[in-house]
């Protein structure tokens, strides 16, 4: 069984593991730490077993919320956990207020772009040379209704 809870900061070393495996340059166990501080309200995690085997980090700007990381243990994919933690997000962010939400995602990172699409986003945007090593990422958006 899986079941999403808020993330607390014992959570963070597997947080980082997770980050580590599934991105090229993964946020630092500090700034993970700074995260959860500053958005309490968005920091899931999905534990299975006693074990913390995905999470997602969001937070709000103005009216939208925006989807800071989002990852799930590899061997676990494909098993609707990043399904399940996105639309725990959604709830949270509907009932904050939050007319829809945003992502940036990595344009060789084709299988996030599929995931993202599955889940109602629609690509609307460009950032260019958003990645530290130049990549450009591309923006995602879905609204949230009420
Ligand atoms: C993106 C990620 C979080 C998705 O989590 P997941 O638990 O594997 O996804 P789910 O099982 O919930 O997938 C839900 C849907 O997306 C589709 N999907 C998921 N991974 C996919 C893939 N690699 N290729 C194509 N479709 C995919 C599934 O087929 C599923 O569709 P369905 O509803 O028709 O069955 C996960 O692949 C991951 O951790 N990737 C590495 C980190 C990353 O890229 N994060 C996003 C960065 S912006």
């Amino acid at each position: 069984m899986t079941w999403i809870r808020k993330a607390r900061i014992g959570d963070i070393p597997t947080v980082y593991t997770l980050e580590a495996q599934s991105f090229k340059d993964p946020y630092p166990p500090l700034l993970l730490m700074r995260l959860l501080a500053l958005y309490p309200y968005g920091f899931l995690v999905a534990e299975r077993e006693g074990r913390v085997i995905g999470y997602i980090i969001f937070r709000t700007v103005g009216e939208k919320g925006h989807i800071i990381s989002l990852a799930v243990e590899e061997r676990l994919r494909k098993r609707k956990i990043g399904a399940e933690l996105l639309k725990k997000a959604e709830e949270i962010l509907r009932k904050m207020g939050m007319a829809g939400m945003w992502l940036e995602v990595r344009e060789s990172n084709i299988p996030a772009q599929r995931f993202y699409a599955r889940q109602g986003f629609k690509k609307v945007g460009v950032a260019e040379g958003y990645y530290a090593d130049g990549e450009d990422g591309l923006i995602y958006y879905r609204t949230l209704s009420s």
